[in-house]
């Protein structure tokens, strides 16, 4: 029998720091090494193979994510996630029987205050199973705002899926929807001309910014008196609670179900959770059976992501420990730094994206994407978002991109109008770029 000291001493393994690495461990009958209290596992232990992975060039901040400010799906996985898809539980989850994965979808359905939890492989797959899940059968619509992710960027999903129309909304105050906005469009009547609203599907953060807890009470309320449910693309919700405009599951109490994403802000690789009442996510088991979403050793999804939850985000429904906020700093201060060099900003810097107005600060289209890129970082179009491997890096990185903006806006010609494109004015509305490069 080895000895455990004798482990140590011939070991290079970093100790596994994660709950999630260490859970799976403690869990693994056949380690004896665990039970003499050391971390290293012997199925893992063979001459200078290590339980925690390797830190390389392609992980975390010093991955590509880690200059990559298109958006916060680039963030590249860390030593830990890599480390708990290792070590982690590997049942089948289509029989629900794989641990890291129920635990996974019982603690987010906490965080939310919700009832069950399931894991999803997508934002689009969690959007399209939970609105599949709360809809009928025809004649019915999804109100929702006009730049929203699952009317923009779903192909189509939620028409083909269920049939419901659409009913998109410019919010009126050009950043995000009111109660006004609501009910100037939702469809209350039963006059056979008429598509009846039966969900009210809101995202938040939408471009960064937070959806004010208040009114999302305030859309609940009617939705509630209406009979109409709601549906949340909380891909990044968790932006808006660690930014301290609300707890999870204040933001999650006005809604019936949501969709989390693990895979963006929190730098997991893969993966989404639906959060809801219990007989909702027993019929999204369904609808993600039938989409081919049902996964069998899903522990390997379901690792990283948690500890995606724990070190991005935090332990409690407030987002307080984790290092989302500080990205919200940084955000500001880079904001800070182009209104300083002259430029102006299309949206309010709530929280992980700087969105500038090209037009207004009289850049042209493709400008920064080529500074930037000659500083070896990318961008794309008029959005920075500022996730926590830009953060990490933000020694190298501010200085790049104060100099990229002053490059930029020193080639700006001296007369522009400098009145900020409106979203509400159609001139502004056509220019909206797409998120994704055009091919
Ligand atoms: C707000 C929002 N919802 C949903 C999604 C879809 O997520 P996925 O790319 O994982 O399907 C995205 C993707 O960027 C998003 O930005």
């Amino acid at each position: 029998m080895i000895r455990a000291s004798a482990i140590r001493g011939m070991c290079r393994c970093r100790p596994a720091t994660h709950p999630a690495v260490k859970g799976a461990l403690e869990r693994t009958p056949t380690c004896r090494l665990i039970r003499s209290g050391t971390d290293h596992h012997p199925r893992l232990f063979s001459s200078t193979r290590t339980m925690a992975a390797p830190a390389t060039r392609w992980v975390g901040s010093a991955g590509a994510g880690g200059r990559d400010l298109r958006s916060d799906v680039m963030t590249t996985p860390t030593a830990n996630m890599l480390a708990a898809i290792q070590n982690c539980t590997l049942l089948d989850d289509v029989f629900r029987e794989d641990r890291t994965t129920l635990d996974l979808e019982a603690h987010c359905a906490k965080l939310a205050g919700k009832e069950a939890g399931l894991l999803v492989l997508s934002g689009t797959m969690g959007n399209q199973i939970a609105l599949r899940s709360l809809l009928t059968q025809p004649p019915q619509a999804v109100l929702c705002d006009q730049r929203s992710h699952i009317f923009k960027y779903e192909a189509g999903g939620v028409s083909a899926l269920t049939g419901a129309m659409l009913q998109t909304v410019i919010p009126s105050n050009g950043i995000y929807l009111t109660l006004a906005d609501v009910e100037a469009n939702a469809v209350l009547s039963d006059d056979v001309h008429a598509c009846p609203t039966r969900v009210i599907s809101l995202e938040n953060t939408i471009n960064g910014v937070i959806m004010p807890l208040a009114e999302v009470r305030r859309i609940a309320d009617f939705a509630r008196k209406n009979g109409i449910k709601m549906h949340c693309d909380g891909a990044r919700l968790w932006e808006a609670a660690a930014a301290g405009a609300g707890r999870l599951d204040e933001f999650a109490a006005c809604f019936d179900t949501l969709s989390l994403c693990f895979s963006k802000g929190l730098g997991a690789p893969i993966g989404s959770v639906i959060v809801g009442p219990a007989d909702v996510i027993k019929h999204s088991t369904w609808i993600r059976k039938s989409l081919g979403g049902g996964l069998r050793q899903a522990g390997v999804v379901a690792a990283p992501a948690r500890v995606a939850v724990d070190e991005t985000f935090g332990t409690d429904p407030s987002g307080a420990d984790g290092i989302l906020r500080h990205t919200h700093t940084l955000a500001k201060e880079i904001a800070k730094l182009w209104t300083d060099a002259g430029g102006r900003l299309l949206y309010p810097v709530d929280t992980n994206m700087v969105w500038v107005d090209l037009a207004a600060s009289g850049v042209a289209p493709g400008v920064l994407d080529k500074l930037t890129e000659e500083e070896g970082l990318r961008m794309f179009g008029n959005r920075m978002v500022i996730h926590y491997q830009i953060y990490e890096n933000r020694e190298q990185v501010v200085p790049q991109l104060q100099r990229v903006f002053s490059k930029a806006l020193a080639s700006a010609p001296k007369e522009v109008d400098t009145t900020p494109t409106a979203l509400n004015d159609s001139k502004a509305i056509g220019s909206q770029q797409s998120q994704y490069p055009k091919k």
